[in-house]
């Protein structure tokens, strides 16, 4: 049983995996946390505090204790704990002092959908239970239904919070967070995933100090800036050993991930949708859901961290026909042709792309309305025939008649000032009366807010998707959010709009891939502007970076691994010298960093010589033998390119009997020391062969003696598959 309530004790036991979390129904009233970590067999421990002389004390009985010295649950601001809230609320009276009390709990199997969010599922109602405990502040009758959900066979509990109002009164919901945890010290290096366009999830890891620190989003989107992700590592950890508690919200608009360091050296972690911006107006029966966060803790370091997630991601939270299923190697037309498009032209490189073995064509942006270059359309769904005469349908025809699956771009929350759509509707765009709206890449946001918006535009392109023989889809998102407001919504309303963007994102999305289940959709955001798990509920792969460079890559991809598994990643390769940073690297080391991801090609193909068309195909046969060591197997970090010269990662099946190894130098280092690259992940006992060579070896040696690194020549790489011997 993952999930015990010890009566006597009045404590929650949660066992999720191998490890224990675990709470105290403090004098039947107040929930306090007491452990978070590797499993534990007893829990009736029931320290849950220090006593304070000093303190202020909400509790006239009782004078020992005072909020701030304890580890809470899902703490208030304003009756003795003067750390940042979980949440607060204010009512009619213009008070925010809320009191929730221990109410009643509720133990079942499986894991409840949330309420118009994606969420991790379960199959099987027995892979995990879930624990509902019920708050009441009975002054104004609000209710609060903490959830959490331990997973029998992973290190995770999901967590999330739903405000029920039962009173009378209007209220309005100032701070409404996913998660709080306490921890009763503070000797943690903190590690996120920063970044900006280009160059998406740097890994930055920092101690903590005495204080606030903030990890959040303001921008409408996930945001390339920072990801909803945090991890608090113990001083030690690395890769393979110490504690570390990852924190991964599963949603794509403004969040927050609060750590504060106190005077006691307790460290809270809070994290959700970000305050800033934002209140919600909740009537008499109305309910508020709050996102979720999925915890994970590992106690053999960063790399089992990050392999939790990956397994959890792939098969609980993607869905859909392609979840389980090799993607379609592709080619898109962005890099190839950018807005030069014609039917000829496409049809050449689809012919080349068919002859190298690819297999699906990608029509990128500036198929539709008058859009020869981004000042313009975004809104008006309909073929271009100045440049598809045949239609898209016509043009779809002719490349599954070569044999090819075809894939289409949509930019389906956007308006271009200059389109018929804005024309007919200068309403629909997200925006402040009498303020000029800030443009970004000539293009305004339409506020999907308003229902009549987002069935226009899910019209728009169903009548596409119905008329033309269409088997992928990107969705891109290509700005941030300005001047946020909505003249559909009243004034008391406006700071809901940034969460409402977010929900009508998800009910399109919803609505699109649901009655489109054979269609493969792909996520973008001027690359990984919107790389998050609320995507990946809706859509099993994310354009990971507009950087196509492969060195670039390293850092990216690296970066991205730390939550994403590489079945998520869209990893394209492109021509030299790369257009974004304009350097020039081997084929093959383009090809083995794009492999690692979901596999695909972003260049004139029709350009190629006869030398590079071999290559090409060469590496699509390869692929085909390794895509499901990738997709299915673990990922161990090698050498990072962080801190290296070089990079190196490896997939190995879990039965461990494959394994896919890729070594990437990055700059030439002259007359080398002898460098050796050790393999993790491996059976110590098995013996495993090189494949396509002589050389055999057994886990252990692989592991701990390692295989010789040749002198390498700038950009240079070598991957290969190892296999066991039985
Ligand atoms: C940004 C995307 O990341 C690119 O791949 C491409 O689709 C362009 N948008 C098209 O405008």
């Amino acid at each position: 049983m993952p999930i015990i309530y010890d009566e006597n004790n009045k404590i929650f036991h949660l066992i999720a995996g191998n490890s224990s979390y675990i709470m105290k129904n403090f004098k039947n009233k107040y929930l306090v946390h007491l452990y978070w970590g590797k499993k534990l067999n007893h829990s009736g421990f029931s320290e849950a505090f220090m006593t304070s002389p000093f303190g202020a004390n909400p509790d006239p009985d009782d004078k020992t204790y005072t909020f701030d010295r304890m580890l809470l649950e899902y703490p208030a601001y304003g009756n003795s704990d003067y750390r940042h809230p979980a949440y607060q609320i204010e009512q009619e009276d213009g008070s925010r002092i809320t009191n929730l009390i221990f109410k009643d709990y509720k133990i079942y199997k499986g894991k409840p959908k949330l309420q118009g969010l994606p969420a991790t599922y379960v199959e099987d109602e027995n892979e995990a239970e879930t624990l509902e405990i019920e708050l009441i502040d009975d002054l104004i009758n609000l209710r609060v239904i903490l959830l959490y959900t331990a997973f029998r066979d992973y290190n995770v509990i999901t967590r999330s919070a739903k405000f029920i109002n039962d009173g009378d009164q209007k209220l309005k919901i100032l701070i409404a967070l996913s998660t709080c945890v306490d921890f009763d010290h503070c000797k943690f290096d903190l590690l996120h995933l920063w970044g900006s366009w280009a160059r998406e999830r740097y890994i930055e890891r920092t101690p903590l100090m005495h204080g606030i620190k903030t990890i959040e989003s303001s921008r409408g989107e996930s945001s390339h800036q920072h990801n909803p992700f945090i991890a608090l590592l113990s001083k030690d950890a690395n890769e393979k050993h110490g504690d570390v508690y990852g924190f991964s919200l599963v949603y794509s608009g403004n969040f927050s991930a609060n750590i504060e360091v106190d005077q006691f050296n307790t460290t809270r972690v809070t994290m959700g949708i970000n305050p800033f911006e934002f209140t919600w107006i909740l009537e008499k029966g109305d309910t508020f859901q709050t996102p979720e966060v999925v915890m994970v803790y590992s106690a053999e370091g960063l790399g089992e961290m990050s392999r939790t997630y990956h397994r959890l991601y792939r098969k609980r939270l993607c869905r859909g026909e392609y979840r389980d299923k090799r993607r379609p190697i592709l080619v898109n037309t962005w890099e190839a042709v950018y807005f030069n498009i014609n039917e000829d032209k496409l049809l050449a490189l689809a012919q080349k792309a068919k002859e190298l073995g690819i297999e699906l064509f990608v029509l990128d942006d500036g198929w539709f309305g008058k859009r020869d270059d981004d000042t313009s359309s975004l809104g008006d769904w309909y073929v271009d025939r100045r440049k598809l005469p045949n239609g898209l349908d016509g043009l779809g025809k002719k490349l599954n008649e070569m044999g090819l699956k075809f894939g289409l771009w949509f930019e389906p929350e956007m308006i271009s000032p200059n389109s018929e759509l804005y024309k007919k509707h200068p309403d629909w765009c997200i925006q402040v009366r009498r303020r000029t709206l800030s443009q970004c890449r000539n293009q305004y946001v339409l506020d999907i807010t308003r229902e009549e918006v987002r069935k226009e535009i899910l019209r728009m392109m169903k009548e596409i998707i119905r008329n033309a023989p269409i088997e992928y889809i990107k969705w891109d998102m290509n700005r941030p959010l300005t001047e946020v407001g909505s003249l559909a919504l009243t004034p008391e309303k406006q700071k809901e709009v940034f969460h409402r963007y977010v929900l009508a994102l998800y009910e399109m999305m919803e609505e699109l891939t649901s009655e489109f289940p054979h269609i493969l959709f792909e996520g973008c955001s001027g690359g990984g502007g919107r790389f998050d798990p609320g995507i990946l509920y809706y859509m099993p792969q994310i354009w990971t970076s507009d950087n196509t460079d492969a060195i670039e890559r390293l850092k990216i991809q690296w970066g991205t691994s730390i939550v994403y598994p590489a079945s998520t990643m869209g990893a394209h390769v492109s021509a030299v010298p790369n257009h974004q940073v304009g350097r020039i690297t081997p084929l093959k080391t383009r090809g083995y960093v794009a492999m690692s991801g979901v596999f695909g090609y972003e260049m004139d193909l029709t350009k190629l010589t006869k030398e590079e068309e071999e290559i090409i195909k060469d590496q699509i046969e390869f692929y085909k033998k390794i895509w499901h060591i990738v997709f299915e197997g673990d990922l161990y970090r090698l050498i990072s390119p962080f801190q290296e010269n070089a990079a190196s990662w490896m997939f190995v099946t879990p039965d461990k009997k494959e394994a896919f190894v890729v070594y990437v130098n990055i700059l030439a280092f002259p007359n080398p020391p002898f460098l050796k690259l050790k393999l993790d992940g491996l059976d110590p006992n098995k013996i495993y062969k090189i494949e396509g060579t002589d050389r055999e070896f057994y886990g252990d040696e692989l592991m701990n003696i390692g295989i010789n690194i040749p002198p390498m020549k700038d950009f240079e790489s070598f991957a290969f598959i190892l296999r066991s011997k039985e």
